[in-house]
């Protein structure tokens, strides 16, 4: 078993859980698991304590997830208050700007001091419990003080990603009816500046309903500035009272929403509420990263994404740990920026996302060399299926072959982890997310339903409840129950593929649906379809993903034109940038590729499976194609690719 890599003795020696404590708690969590999460909860401050755990039920007919229901609570009192005044002069974030001589501690004094003024702050324009708060910052503290902030006074945060264009914003400030915007003037990555405040702007042209717009300055360039809309961040909170009475809320009201893409054109507000996914967040966090006191953790995700949310934030806030936030890229100034940050604030413990670590891979040990990385102590992998070669870089040149990879499988529909090996208990195996995180029940299912037992392929389900799930989809329930529990009666379907090996292993294969995971980013291809058959050229389009050797997959697009329009290359520029205009640079098409029709099948649907064969250069093996309505525009589609390579 030459793939089999140990829990270290002597990490396993002071690890919360060891191998012997996983099997014990595990078992206990299915058996006793209403005993389980009563006595997990028991790590939030309630202000009523809940008298039932649960109350669930995966029926599509009579969905039901409800969790410590009859609780009371306030988030920022559990990731804040109750760290003061122990921890007042302590940091809370060691913050690094994206030029590496900028750099600010926040103590936890002074969060909770923002946090408060900010709340005053937000009340006083109005915003109360249940109204939703959009947040449009790049990855500075005051991202964390905005959404404590919100959930002080019982409000709902929706953080949208500050890669996110003009339009991305504005559809998801309508989807969540936001009253206030809180954004700034600009955002700065590998040394450009992110136009936040004007995309802001843009997108507020479009949206009358945002009353109020909160600018934090973070670059002190010249923005436009509507006076009576928008107002400084800093000159609101020096005016505001530093204390707000925290908003007590029930554990079911909603905590924030998050956007992410799906099988159909319209990105999903998945809404989380607040004591379940607290207890969720906040335990998982720690045991899954085997923090103890002391340690500083840093995950690199941006804060608009779940993995932040859950990880980078809540997780470590709940257990008044000290994070470090970066603002930049991995590369900038140099690709051994990453590992100078490690060693400037002796980080233990470090989570990230492979698509990164293989561009950094291609740069070579030279500038991990150039760092002393002696304070690490776990690593962590989350996004997309981490590929061996990557993962065996990770642990041997940048764990040193000691830390313990913890590759963490979850979505932002299941809120924090369900699959991990938790690093003092389960042996890593290169690639694989390994085993189930405490009170979480996989199950492997065939396209049919079929239960799959031992060593099997098929789509990953999981049955039973847990305390960090999705509630629903913001005004889509009927979507949330049909995309999640319709599928297969009884369980949640993730969407993904995934192999168990002999050893009870799960190895995530990827998204069987219509989603494609470009860098870790989830992209839906209707989603893109729609921006790219928005220009006025496009007759008609279809996007599939292709393996890419550093984002894990690629944007493909297969354009048909409208007649009359003849294809350039300088159409297909314009084509890229029309969709970079719409969604964000994430979502740039990688290859475009003119296809005089596409193939469907009778009734008009798109045969994708063809059409992502052909993009992977693989131009036989399409399996039955007897249902394509014209046979020829498959030769048609594959000469085209053929002719371009
Ligand atoms: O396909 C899986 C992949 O990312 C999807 C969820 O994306 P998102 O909601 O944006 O959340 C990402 C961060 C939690 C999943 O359906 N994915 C996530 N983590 C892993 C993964 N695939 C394999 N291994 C992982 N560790």
């Amino acid at each position: 078993m030459s793939d089999l890599f140990p829990v270290p003795p002597d990490f396993a020696a002071r690890a919360h859980v060891d191998a012997a404590a996983y099997e014990n708690l595990y078992g206990r969590s299915l058996d006793d698991n209403q005993g389980f999460w009563r006595e997990q909860a028991g790590f939030l401050d309630w202000i009523k304590p809940f008298t039932k755990v649960s109350d669930t039920r995966f029926d599509p007919d009579d969905l039901r997830i409800r969790w410590f229901a009859d609780g009371t609570l306030n988030a920022s009192v559990n990731c804040i208050d109750r760290h003061l005044p122990a921890k007042a002069d302590l940091p809370a974030i060691l913050w690094e700007g994206d030029a590496s001589d900028e750099r600010r501690t926040v103590t936890w004094g002074q969060l909770s001091d923002r946090v408060n003024r900010l709340a005053n702050v937000l009340k006083s324009l109005g915003v109360a419990k249940g109204d939703v708060v959009t947040i449009y910052l790049p990855v500075i503290p005051e991202a964390f003080v905005a959404m404590m902030a919100c959930v002080r006074i019982g409000a709902v945060h929706s953080v949208v990603f500050s890669g996110f264009s003009a339009e991305a914003l504005a559809n998801r400030i309508a989807d969540a009816g936001a009253k206030v915007l809180i954004t700034a003037d600009e955002g700065k990555r590998g040394g450009r500046a992110v136009p936040l405040k004007r995309n802001a702007d843009e997108a507020l042209t479009s949206q009358p309903g945002v009353a109020h717009v909160v600018v934090v300055r973070r670059t002190g360039a010249p923005v436009p500035f509507s006076p009576g809309r928008d107002l400084w961040y800093e000159d609101a909170l020096a005016a505001a009272q530093p204390w707000c009475e925290p908003v007590e809320v029930g554990a079911e009201d909603p905590l924030f929403i998050l956007y992410t893409s799906g099988s159909t054109g319209k990105p999903k507000g998945l809404v989380h509420t607040t004591g379940g996914y607290l207890v969720h967040a906040g335990t998982s966090w720690k045991t899954i990263f085997d923090w103890h006191p002391g340690d500083v953790f840093w995950c690199t995700a941006d804060v608009g994404w779940v993995t932040a949310h859950t990880y980078k934030i809540y997780g470590p806030l709940l257990n008044g740990a000290t994070s470090v936030l970066f603002e930049g890229v991995p590369t900038w100034p140099d690709s051994s920026r990453w590992w100078s940050i490690i060693e400037r604030y002796r980080v233990a413990i470090f989570y990230t996302a492979p698509t990164a670590l293989r561009s950094l891979m291609r740069e070579g040990e030279g500038p991990v060399r150039r760092h002393d990385l002696s304070s690490l102590r776990v690593l962590g992998s989350v996004g997309e299926p981490i590929n061996p070669e990557a993962w065996r870089w990770y642990h041997s040149v940048i764990g040193a072959g000691r830390c313990p990879i913890v590759d963490t499988y979850w979505q932002t529909e299941t809120g924090a982890v369900l699959l991990v090996p938790i690093p003092g208990a389960i042996p890593n195996k290169p690639g694989m997310a390994a085993k189930p995180y405490f009170g979480i029940r996989p199950v492997v299912v065939d396209a049919q339903g079929n239960r799959l037992d031992g060593v099997a392929e098929g789509n990953m389900c999981f049955e039973g409840s847990w305390p960090g799930q999705a509630r629903t989809i913001l005004h889509d329930h009927e979507r949330f129950i049909r995309t999640y529990f319709a599928p297969y009666p009884g369980l949640f379907f993730t969407g993904d593929g995934v192999r168990r090996d002999e050893d009870g292993y799960y190895r995530i294969s990827g998204r069987v649906d219509d989603v494609i995971n470009v860098s870790g980013h989830r992209l839906g291809t209707v989603e893109l379809e729609s921006a790219i058959s928005s220009h006025r050229a496009v007759a008609e389009s279809a996007v599939v993903g292709f393996p890419h050797d550093l984002k894990g997959q690629g944007v493909f697009a297969y354009v048909t034109l409208k007649d009359g329009i003849t294809e350039s290359e300088e159409l297909r520029k314009e084509l890229v940038a029309w969709v970079r205009a719409r969604i964000g640079p994430i979502a740039s098409p990688d290859v475009i590729q003119w296809a005089p029709a596409l193939p469907k099948n009778r009734a008009g649907k798109i045969l994708r499976r063809i059409l992502a064969k052909v993009a992977a250069n693989d131009f036989e093996n399409f399996g039955d194609t007897s249902t394509v309505a014209d046979p020829a525009v498959v030769g048609d589609i594959v000469q085209s690719r053929k002719d371009t390579l």
